[in-house]
């Protein structure tokens, strides 16, 4: 089918197995290692001042990325006021001018592709192929956000009696927050920053605090592409950051990317002063997310799919398999198959374009996960050797004997397994639903009517079918979950701005 929005095209992003391409990347991705980047919190374009937090490398914490200087209690209330300033005149500047300012931004993006690319691998121990993806998800948000604005922020003139003029339009809400995760630091950081700017807000952006440069660039780049400098401020830092700019009573609307602990956290704040307006959080949060496997499905393609979405990114993404349930007719032949596809996997520094898994991005998460995998070791199906420098994890297959066994996300490269029999389906997709989150859920099976029951039964985000349960597109996939997985609307879907403006009606006796 065509696009909703006549003439929109995602990015073409980079094709790496072109070698002129490869080596081009690869040079760059040398050269920004060569950089010390030194980033700083900007209030009004302004760099802060402070002390200067060292940022290093997941795949070799012994090298250097650059430095950041991260937002003091007194920059955020600086930045607060003068967002507070700005935001009337934003929220009235035409919608065409903040509409083309981020399509200037997607130009920027991709004429600085190369050197973003550089930091995702650097900074947030991304392989070459999720960095690629990354850049090019970034400028789909500001492509796919710049027309659907365009198109949805024109008044609307409505029907009514003869004499009476009726109009619908839309208006920022003012000061929006937005706080994002380390493990898409440029797309979901630029994806919420994009869609409130472009709806009329002034934005306090706050990148995770393991990933400050990549953000810093970006924002660097959407001033020079013409988003005023007090309409969008930058305010690295941690959670304490985080919760000072929510407490804000000047802050009109939060988009937040985390776990749902931390979505949860976030909500207490927005409601704890009761003179407070009532205000709009849009979370999009973790998940458990199950991939079902029947005995119709293809062996060769199952075992690929759910590599790819259970150890690309080492796992690290809301949308990667937690929970492989395989029929247990042909439960044998796929882990038999699954174990040798998990020793084909190379595990390395992602600078170098043989890796297939990085390392995860702390020591925080590296122990975590460890620590998990070594207490199920009896149940382990399958690992696979890891490098020791650097914050490696292992790949692990592990089984549990019930659905329920299963009772946190894991944010890493732990796949675990379960079987079910012939007459239960309906039963393993109840179980799923009750856990209560609703991000991702896979199915393979070649019977059109299991496919069309799992269809009718899953309460999840995103459903994928005969393929891997990872990287949605924009504008083809909408990505978001339900329940405990998050609030909607969906990223990358035409209803995602309406939650970032007020809505309102004019009525004229003519
Ligand atoms: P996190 O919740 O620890 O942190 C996310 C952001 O919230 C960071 O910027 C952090 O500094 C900030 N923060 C922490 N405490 C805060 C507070 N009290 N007030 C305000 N801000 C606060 O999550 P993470 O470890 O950075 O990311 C991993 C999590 O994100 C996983 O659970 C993953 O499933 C989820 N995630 C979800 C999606 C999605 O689209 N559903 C996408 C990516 C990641
Ligand atoms: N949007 C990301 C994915 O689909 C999280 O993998």
């Amino acid at each position: 089918p065509a696009d909703i929005f006549p003439g929109r095209a995602n990015s073409k992003g980079l094709d790496l197995n072109d070698a002129a391409t490869l080596n081009a990347t690869l040079a760059a991705v040398e050269e920004v290692g060569r950089q010390t980047y030194q980033a700083t919190a900007l209030v009004s374009g302004q760099p802060v001042t402070g002390t200067p937090k060292s940022v290093t490398r997941p795949a070799n914490r012994s090298e250097s990325v650059g430095s950041v200087v991260e937002a003091s209690a007194d920059d955020v209330k600086r930045a607060i006021v003068a967002a507070s300033n700005a935001a009337t005149g934003w929220a009235d500047t035409p919608v065409e001018i903040r509409a083309a300012a981020l399509e200037k931004l997607a130009d920027a993006l991709e004429d600085n592709r190369l050197e973003l690319i550089g930091l995702c691998v650097h900074e947030a121990g991304k392989t070459l192929a999720d960095a690629v993806a990354e850049i090019r998800e970034a400028v789909d948000f500001c492509r796919y956000y710049a027309i659907n604005a365009r198109q949805q922020f024109q008044p609307v003139a409505l029907p009514g009696p003869t004499g009476e003029y009726n109009e619908l339009r839309l208006s920022g809400r003012g000061v929006f927050a937005c706080i994002s995760p380390w493990n898409f630091p440029l797309a979901i950081f630029l994806g919420q920053v994009t869609a409130a700017l472009v709806a009329g807000n002034a934005v306090l952006a706050k990148p995770a605090p393991q990933t400050p440069l990549i953000a810093w660039r970006a924002v660097q780049l959407a001033h020079a592409a013409g988003i005023p400098a007090d309409v969008l401020h930058f305010l690295p830092g941690g959670p304490e950051v985080g919760a000072a700019i929510t407490a804000a009573s000047e802050v009109k609307g939060v988009a937040f990317t985390g776990s749902t602990g931390t979505a949860r956290a976030i909500a207490r704040t927005l409601l704890e002063d009761d003179s407070r307006p009532i205000v709009p959080l849009i979370a999009e949060t973790g998940g458990l997310n199950a991939m079902i496997v029947d005995s119709t499905a293809l062996p060769e393609q199952v075992v690929n799919d759910v590599v790819t979405s259970a150890f690309r990114s080492a796992g690290q993404r809301c949308s990667a398999l937690r929970l492989l349930i395989v029929q247990e007719d042909v439960a044998d032949t796929i882990l038999h198959m699954l174990k040798g596809a998990m020793d084909a996997l190379t595990l390395g520094d992602t600078a170098d374009v043989r890796t297939d898994v990085g390392p995860v991005i702390d020591e925080a998460s590296r122990d975590k996960l460890m620590t998990y995998r070594e207490s199920m070791k009896a149940q382990w199906l399958h690992t696979v050797e890891a490098p020791q420098t650097g914050l490696f994890v292992p790949p692990t297959a592990i089984r549990l004997s019930g659905i329920e066994d299963l009772t946190q996300e894991w944010f890493g490269p732990i796949l675990h397994v379960v079987t079910w029999k012939a007459g239960e389906l309906e039963d393993v997709v109840a179980r799923i639903n009750a856990r209560g989150y609703g991000l991702t859920m896979g199915l393979h099976s070649r019977v059109a009517e299991t496919a069309d029951r799992v269809k009718a039964l899953a309460k999840v985000g995103n459903l994928y079918v005969n393929r891997s349960m990872i990287g949605a597109v924009v504008g083809s996939q909408p990505f978001g979950g339900e329940g405990l997985s998050g609030t909607g609307p969906k990223a990358g879907g035409p209803h995602y701005l309406l939650r970032f403006a007020n809505e309102r009606t004019v009525s004229v006796d003519t």
